[in-house]
């Protein structure tokens, strides 16, 4: 497959090298690109090449990320057959979890954060989130008066960087506990030129603090914790009067740090709901079709409530 083969094509040289490296040493991911390709188009390697380029800043750097996504997407692989198994997440305390994962410096660098950057772009339901955060929260916010945004559990920043580099004058703040996620999002705005109208905090917002913003987003976080809707009502209290917030978690998802399982879109939004928040949309993909009827299967499960 040569990423990019339509009638008139753009250049691609970061996809295409990326392929190349799942064809030469990781030939069980070979067929990501060609199926996202096959199922999105030009619009997502174009999405995705832009978010290679500016994060990979030589080749060196393209063959790590692509290593630690790989490592990651086993990993789940690994903990998802495990959960098929038992029908549960082992047993884990969000201590443990920021121990293992949020406060691992070598992992969250090399492993998590790169996999799960890559992950939004080569996992259909993951791509199909950031297609729904764009129309449902990305466009409303370009068009409202006060584009001003927080990110709560920023992780890689992407979310953040399609709000920045998509709406002109957006500003924003993003808050996440671990160090390592803070200095991932600020050398992944900076690499895109966009870290002038963002400041990142290394703050858990469980403890307060979070300024009242107009548009809030807090994406794949709930499933890491171990009272989700305590969180959810620090994250209310940081949401302005008329504001909207967009609001995800995994389903059904086996990870190192999910402690938190849900299994399905309602019972996320009873969670919301008891936080105080009303819903406007809501939109869930899962990964792929189940093995059998009723067995579970990852999905993203996403809303916009104000
Ligand atoms: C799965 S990642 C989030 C993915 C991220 N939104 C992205 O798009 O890349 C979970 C993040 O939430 C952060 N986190 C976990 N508990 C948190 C808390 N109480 N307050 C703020 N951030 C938290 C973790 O450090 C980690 O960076």
């Amino acid at each position: 497959m040569q990423p990019g083969s339509t009638q008139d094509p753009a250049p691609l040289p970061w996809l295409t090298r990326l392929q190349a490296l799942f064809d030469q040493k990781y030939r069980l991911s070979r067929a990501l690109v060609g199926r996202a390709m096959d199922g999105f188009g030009a619009e997502w390697a174009a999405d995705f090449e832009s978010v290679l380029e500016t994060f990979c800043a030589d080749d060196e750097a393209l063959q790590a990320a692509v290593k630690g996504y790989v490592a990651f997407a086993m990993d789940s692989m690994r903990r998802q057959k495990a959960f098929e198994a038992s029908g549960a997440y082992p047993v884990k305390s969000y201590a443990q979890a920021a121990d293992e994962v949020y406060l691992n410096d070598a992992h969250m660098m090399q492993e998590y954060l790169p996999g799960l950057l890559l992950s939004h772009f080569l996992w259909p339901h993951h791509y199909r989130q950031l297609r729904f955060f764009d129309t449902a929260f990305v466009a409303p916010m370009a068009l409202g008066a006060q584009p001003r945004f927080a990110e709560v559990g920023v992780g890689t920043a992407l979310y953040s960087r399609r709000l920045l580099s998509r709406v002109a004058r957006a500003t924003g703040a993003g808050y996440d506990i671990s160090p390592s996620s803070c200095r991932f999002a600020e050398r992944h705005l900076a690499a895109a030129g966009l870290d002038q109208r963002y400041t990142m905090h290394q703050h858990d917002v469980l403890d307060g603090g979070l300024d009242p913003v107009p548009w809030l987003v807090c994406v794949e976080v709930l499933e890491h914790l171990e009272r989700p809707v305590e969180f959810l009502r620090a994250l209310r209290a940081g949401l302005a009067p008329g504001g909207k917030a967009f609001i995800t978690a995994a389903l059904n998802a086996a990870h190192a740090d999910h402690i938190y399982l849900y299994r399905s879109g309602e019972e996320v939004l009873a969670h919301l709901h008891a936080a105080g928040f009303v819903l406007e949309q809501s939109f869930v993909a899962t990964a792929h079709a189940p093995a059998s009827a009723g067995a579970p299967v990852p999905a993203a499960a996403a809303f916009v409530v104000c």
